[in-house]
């Protein structure tokens, strides 16, 4: 198992729950309501990459009409989200997928919306992952990628009680959300030729928005 994946096992995959449905537990209603507004889509198929416990896939699926699939490598995680889900009465709109960003189980051009939060900045070869998403995106469809805290308020109370637990997440956070790591990904996104996206960076966090159009796939 590579270092990454050894992170979200057992042990991690607890820790994340407990902090979604505690710390974080604000922010994802609040992110569902941006991606919902951003790209208007609310109805279709949902794909949350990365999805932990699937806090954002629920918060999404309780928002719109969507059908959501969960996708995530760890097991552990997905014990956590089938849970999760079952309690929030929503087995029949969201689906777990066991599956890894790099290579994923889905069809062509098969999602309306792709989203995910908190998990690219632990992916190993962000080329790789991000010409799979737009493989995977619909033409007309839209991605909401990235990580953030949901507004200003949320990020500044959220950041000290993550910092009084454990005081190396403060630069963990800062690196994942900053002008350099924002760059990083505008090349990336470059390189691979997506002809059409918007980086977001501010009091919301970090977001790539991509919409693919029709006709366009990647060279
Ligand atoms: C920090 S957690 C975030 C969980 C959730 N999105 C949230 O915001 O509550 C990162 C998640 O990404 C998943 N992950 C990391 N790399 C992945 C990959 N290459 N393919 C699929 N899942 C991955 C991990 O298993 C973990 O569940």
């Amino acid at each position: 198992m590579s270092d990454t994946k050894k992170k979200f096992d057992k042990k991690g995959a607890r820790n994340m729950d407990e902090i979604a449905k505690t710390i974080f537990a604000p922010i994802y209603p609040v992110i569902a309501e941006k991606i919902i507004g951003k790209s208007g889509i609310t109805k279709g198929t949902c794909i949350d990459l990365g999805s932990g416990p699937a806090s954002l896939a629920i918060a999404v699926a309780q928002q719109s009409d969507l059908s959501v699939i969960a996708l995530d490598y760890s097991d552990d995680m997905h014990e956590s989200a089938s849970r999760n889900i079952k309690e929030a009465g929503l087995s029949e709109r969201i689906r777990l997928l066991c599956g890894d960003v790099h290579a994923m189980p889905l069809d062509d051009d098969s999602a309306d919306l792709i989203i995910s939060r908190g998990s690219m900045f632990f992916w190993n070869d962000i080329h790789t992952a991000f010409r799979e998403i737009y493989r995977v995106l619909k033409p007309g469809g839209m991605t909401y990628i990235g990580g953030g805290f949901g507004n200003k308020e949320l990020r500044d109370e959220i950041s000290a009680t993550m910092i009084k637990k454990n005081p190396d997440w403060k630069e963990f956070n800062r690196k994942n959300i900053s002008p350099e790591n924002a760059e990083r990904f505008q090349i990336m996104l470059d390189e691979i030729g997506v002809p059409k996206y918007e980086i977001i960076l501010g009091d919301e966090g970090f977001w790539i928005v991509i919409s693919k159009t029709a006709g366009n796939p990647l060279a």
